[in-house]
């Protein structure tokens, strides 16, 4: 262990510990660049100098241990001077791009100019000129001469993904950061870069240019796209739909959780924000032999309840994964009884799946599911006892029944059946033939909880209004349950 003093403020941390970490953990903030929690330390950027007693010459907090009875202060006049320096030496060559760049309102070099420097500048000479607007992948674009060459991209590429994709090349003012030749920055979790590289140099080609960062505002949400339900912040703009595109989310970013998924996220997740307001269902619907009409929620939560309660004979459940905790639980009061047959049935098959984050199970809630005592099996059943006519009606969470198993197979039990009722986000071929269709929000939409694949129970929190007529299935549910004199009590409607 080491007793150290941090700008007169007593703390012991244990051997190894960083000053800047022991800072932090004081609520004293010292300035990085290149320095990343998550990644190896290198120590080229010097915003972080501190001055420790003892010690002839400042030094870099991120990379230098606590010692026992150290002093030191970030905030001397020394500490200072060096800082503003070391600022005024990083933005020698800079361009003065901060009305066309991208990361203008959340960019590093801006806040800690104000911040730390607030120097008048004293370069006259020409700026090295560097490539500008290259795209290095699918996802990121390159602007080099505002590259302050911390590395943190180069080292992500290294230790992360271990794809090495990106290096430094040229010596002095010239070096710059480039994809190896006859290479692109190509890999399952690239967006990351955009997210730690602290100026504007990489920039995200789905976002740039949609909106100013302080129109966006923001929720704590948790990703859908699969079981291990990584944090992430929702970044939406209600205000100004863009481009006509009548996208609300902006993007996608990831919020850190030590245990689930550090500080990153991968691009299937960051990017599948875009199923949120396409392809919606927007208004109830029934359909009829000879007619498809729009119906008014209380008419059509009506006519769903009297199929539900006159059934003769039984009805069978599709009950989703990508259901949260709350509604989960309030399909198993619900539909609970012999008259109900209820299966897990994902809407999702199976997908990829890394020794890092993405797991193979594209739904982020099917532990909570099973934790509940929902099963997957039995669905052939189902269908034989269909064709039997043992079942009279069905009634399914969004899923595609007739493109997720054989139409062979469905299509022929689905004739025999009275009536399907749909509750779902988007248009399928099964929503196409239901026979009542309920809209339902997506999960930015509500609130509600995720149990990922460890066990782990997250909370996801409302960003914006349901779209169209949708509601959030919780809702939906407990108009049911009034409808069909169900008492759910108030601890099982989240
Ligand atoms: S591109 Fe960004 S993250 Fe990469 S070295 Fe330059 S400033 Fe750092
Ligand atoms: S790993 Fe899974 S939960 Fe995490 S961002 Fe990707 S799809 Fe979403
Ligand atoms: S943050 Fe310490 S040298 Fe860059």
């Amino acid at each position: 262990m080491a007793k150290l003093t941090i700008d007169g403020r007593e703390i012991t941390v244990e051997a190894g510990t960083k000053v800047i970490e022991a800072a932090e953990r004081l609520g004293i903030f010292v300035p990085r660049y290149c320095y990343h929690p998550g990644l190896s330390i290198a120590g080229n950027c010097r915003i972080c100098m501190v001055e420790i007693e003892k010690f002839p010459k400042t030094q870099i907090a991120c990379n230098t241990d606590c010692l026992d009875g150290m002093v030191v202060r970030t905030d001397s006049d020394k500490a200072k001077e060096t800082r503003r320096h070391i600022l005024e030496f990083l933005l020698a060559n800079h361009p003065l791009d901060c009305p066309v760049c991208d990361q203008a309102g959340e960019c590093w070099l801006q806040d800690y100019y104000m911040k730390f420097g607030l120097y008048d500048g004293r370069f006259y000479e020409e700026k090295v000129k560097k490539q500008k607007a290259v795209s290095i992948g699918p996802t990121v674009m390159l602007d080099a001469e505002r590259c302050i060459l911390c590395s943190r991209c180069v080292r992500f590429s290294d230790e992360i993904t271990k794809t090495s994709e990106l290096g430094i090349v040229s010596r002095g003012d010239h070096s710059e950061i480039a994809v190896h030749p006859d290479r692109e920055l190509d890999n399952k979790y690239s967006g990351n870069v955009v997210d730690i590289c602290p100026v504007g140099a990489l920039t995200d080609k789905d976002f740039r240019f949609k909106c100013r960062v302080w129109y966006l505002k923001s929720a704590d949400s948790i990703c859908p796209g699969c079981a291990r339900g990584c944090n992430i912040q929702i970044h939406y703009n209600t205000d100004r739909p863009q481009h006509g595109s009548g996208e609300r989310v902006m993007r996608l970013k990831p919020r850190e959780n030590p245990e689930v998924n550090q500080w990153w996220i991968c691009d299937a997740g960051r990017y599948g924000y875009k199923s949120i307001d396409h392809n919606r269902i927007e208004r109830p619907v029934v359909r009829k032999p000879d007619a498809v009409q729009e119906m008014d929620w209380p008419q059509i939560l009506d006519e769903a309840a009297r199929k539900i309660r006159e059934a003769k004979g039984k009805i069978g459940v599709f009950v989703s994964p990508q259901l949260s905790n709350e509604e989960l639980s309030l399909t198993r009061k619900l539909f609970s009884g012999d008259r109900f047959q209820t299966f897990l049935f994902s809407p999702n098959p199976e997908g990829d799946q890394d020794d890092f984050l993405i797991r193979s199970d594209k739904n982020p809630n099917t532990k909570g599911a099973e934790l509940m005592g929902f099963k997957s099996t039995g669905v052939e059943a189902l269908f034989k006892e269909c064709e039997e006519g043992k079942i009279e009606g069905l009634l399914i969470f969004g899923q595609d029944l007739l493109s997720l198993l054989d139409p062979r197979r469905v299509e022929p039990a689905l004739n025999d059946l009275l009536w399907t009722v749909f509750i779902g986000p988007h248009h399928n071929l099964m929503s196409e033939a239901a026979s009542y269709v309920l809209p339902s929000a997506v999960y930015a939409e509500k609130n509600g909880t995720f149990t990922n694949f460890q066990g782990k129970v997250q909370k996801f929190n409302q960003a914006l209004e349901p779209l169209g007529q949708s509601r959030p299935e919780g809702e939906i549910l407990k108009d049911l349950a009034d409808r069909l004199g169900v008492k759910l009590s108030l601890a099982a409607t989240g």
